[in-house]
């Protein structure tokens, strides 16, 4: 029977981020993971393969709509759906092996298969038992379903299904305008597919900025996306090729069915905590199925720890793997830090849309006093010259201070841009102190800049 400092379930971006970071600290560490590869719901079925599906749609869509602007001319390139699986597998492939280097690297040993706690102090995987001083629980979410709904994973999908389609379907319906049912519906659209969403509440993507989820609407249905917004769907009903989709709109109780090739339903994730034992273990959960923690990821019982989707907090990959980082220096005795004030959140649609920190809903529910400093893409020569220039860079940052409190992005590398502002923040910078740090011209990041003049003096370019 092996022994180890540190066992981590999962080997998604939390669980072999904690496994790299224990061995690197010196602590004997082993990685438990059931998946032929290692990596997780991320590298295997979600943000890694989301995102090769989103470039190569982006690069038809370039194709299509702007080349013969810029003087490219010629045929327009068909899709070979085939290979542009074949190019996400060899996406995926690289990184997952990626991290069986790094395990190798770093001694790191991958205990193959489905692992449960019998016992604080011990792991089982397989036939086989072992003991681990500290346990970290790493295990990720699944999709949620809904009642009516039953998922086959070839007509009626969660993303797992969505991203290895058989062929490109000509309908598309969308179950929930989230993070999810946006990217993917996204890919679908540009490959010709006619997309319809429908949303439970009165906006996509909830939670974000509100006049970046109005933008984004508009700059979707643009590019072919139709919403229907307040409807609760009632039921899927599928046959092996095809589905009928009712639901009724909320104002009136209407009810109304459409039919689709391809049902996705994106309406959230839970966690996955199924066949760990935590239950026998005594270990507290909340009502919604997350593993209870203290501020450095100690569960009630001794020994183990939680981080990642499989605790509070938003879903998503990056707070896992800070989770991870930070959970196993507090095993080794050091002092693990998480900033969740500063978790960058970033849709991959064309544009993208990115967030961090506080929106001006949450300031004005907390009765802050803030300034809002604002520019549009359309003052930045180079998202002119790149035929991006939709969108908006929107800083907030207190009236008194000038500290940043948060920002909104939607436009051509939003996903990137929002990191200067994520350092800021963790600096505590004044909006002043982005404004006078001098910006490369011509960059879209000169509109991150022009924001923060707007909370003073004023933009430049407005
Ligand atoms: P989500 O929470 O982002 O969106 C779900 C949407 O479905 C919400 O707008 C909700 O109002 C709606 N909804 C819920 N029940 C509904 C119903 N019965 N009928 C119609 N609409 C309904 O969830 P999503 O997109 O499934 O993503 C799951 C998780 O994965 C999220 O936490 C997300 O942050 C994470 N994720 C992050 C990505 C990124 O960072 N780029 C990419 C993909 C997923």
């Amino acid at each position: 029977m092996a022994q180890y400092d540190v066992i981590v379930i999962g080997s998604g971006p939390g669980g072999y981020v904690a496994a790299i970071r224990c061995a690197q600290l010196g602590l004997k560490t082993a990685c438990v993971e059931g998946r032929s590869t290692l990596g997780g719901t991320c590298l295997n079925i979600g943000c890694i393969p989301s995102k090769a599906l989103l470039h190569a749609s982006h690069q038809l869509h370039e194709a299509e709509h702007n080349f013969a602007k810029m003087g490219l001319k010629g045929k327009t390139p068909s899709v070979d759906w085939k290979q542009m699986l074949a190019y996400k597998d060899d996406v995926i492939g690289q990184n997952t092996k990626g991290i069986e280097f790094l395990f190798k690297k770093n001694k790191i040993d991958w205990l193959k298969g489905w692992g449960s706690i019998p016992a604080a102090g011990k792991v089982k995987v397989g036939d086989e038992v072992h003991e681990a001083k500290n346990i970290i629980v790493a295990s990720g979410s699944e999709p949620t379903t809904l009642p009516g709904v039953e998922i086959d994973e070839k007509v009626v999908v969660t993303s797992t299904g969505a991203l290895e389609l058989g062929k490109i379907p000509k309908k598309m319906v969308v179950i929930g305008a989230g993070v999810i049912g946006l990217e993917l519906g996204s890919v679908y659209s540009r490959l010709g597919t006619e997309v319809q969403v429908i949303e439970f509440l009165d906006t996509v993507t909830p939670g974000m900025d509100a006049e970046v989820r109005k933008t984004f609407q508009r700059i979707l249905g643009k590019q072919g996306l139709s919403f229907t917004l307040g409807a609760a769907v009632q039921k899927v009903d599928a046959t092996k090729t095809k589905a009928k989709v009712t639901y009724k709109l909320r104002k009136d109780e209407s009810e109304h069915v459409i039919d689709a090739d391809v049902v996705l339903v994106s309406t959230g994730r839970k966690p996955y905590t199924d066949g760990l034992g935590l239950e026998a273990l005594g270990v507290a959960m909340s009502e919604r199925g997350q593993i209870k923690t203290d501020d450095q990821w100690h569960t009630n019982v001794p020994g183990i720890y939680a981080i990642g989707d499989a605790i509070d907090g938003p879903m998503l990959a990056h707070k896992a793997e800070d989770e991870g980082m930070a959970c196993a220096e507090v095993i080794a005795g050091k002092h693990g830090h998480v900033n969740y004030g500063v978790i960058p959140s970033v849709i991959y649609t064309h544009p993208e849309v990115a967030a961090v920190g506080l929106t001006e809903d949450e300031l004005k529910e907390q009765g802050r006093a803030y300034k809002v400093g604002k520019f549009s893409f359309m003052g930045n020569g180079r998202a002119k010259a790149n035929f991006a220039a939709d969108g908006f860079v929107k800083i907030l940052a207190d009236k008194e201070t000038d500290r940043i409190l948060g920002a909104h992005v939607i436009g051509p590398m939003a996903g990137d841009l929002i990191h200067e502002i994520c350092v800021a923040m963790e600096f505590g910078a004044s909006a002043e102190d982005l404004a006078l740090t001098c910006h490369a011209h011509p960059t879209y990041s000169e509109a991150v800049r022009e924001a923060a003049l707007a909370c003073g003096d004023g933009a430049i370019h407005a």
